[in-house]
């Protein structure tokens, strides 16, 4: 198995979109990613290629020394597997590169195996979005606070 992280390209697109509707029943959409991909400065799109498919992606808005994650998947077939990990790392490191000082994001309440992952990096609790989902169950803010290296 070959496999790498790198930026996202016009051609992800389309099955990233199928990913995200396959895991989330939904999808940030074509036209958002490619917008954010062309014209939004501020938007970093990480792919994980898995020998030459899409295995996962991160999408990650960085402004000034704050960061948010658009979001976030690995592929069914391929979760458990340490990839989560390797993307989740790579994104931090990316923002401390870009001296931000915090990276937020949104995760469903219910969605333990995220969950146990942003606590193995450190997130943090910050607040609760009530119903924020589409069939009404919460999503929690946590934040991470990264250390830039001077
Ligand atoms: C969350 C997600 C990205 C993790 O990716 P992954 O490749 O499975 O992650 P890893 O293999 O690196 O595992 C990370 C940790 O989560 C744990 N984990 C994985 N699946 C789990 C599960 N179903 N329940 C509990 N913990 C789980 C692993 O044991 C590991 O912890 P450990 O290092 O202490 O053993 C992946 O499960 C996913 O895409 N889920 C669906 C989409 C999603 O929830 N995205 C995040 C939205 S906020």
């Amino acid at each position: 198995m070959k496999f790498q992280i790198r930026p996202l390209e016009e051609k992800d697109i389309g099955e990233i979109v199928r990913g995200e509707e396959a895991i989330f029943g939904t999808s940030l959409g074509f036209d958002m990613i490619y917008s954010d991909l062309k014209l939004n400065p501020f938007a970093h799109y990480l792919v994980l290629e898995i020998d030459g498919r899409v295995g996962g992606y991160i999408g990650l808005w960085i402004h000034d020394d704050t960061a948010e994650v658009v979001n976030f998947y690995v592929a069914s077939k391929y979760q458990g597997h340490g990839f989560g990990t390797m993307i989740l790392d790579f994104a931090v490191k990316l923002c401390a590169m870009s001296k931000v000082k915090t990276l937020s994001l949104e995760v469903r309440e219910t969605n333990e195996a995220a969950r146990h992952l942003y606590d193995k990096f450190g997130f943090e609790f910050s607040h609760k979005r009530i119903h924020y989902y589409q069939d009404g169950s919460d999503a929690l803010v946590l934040i991470k606070n990264i250390e830039v290296n001077k």
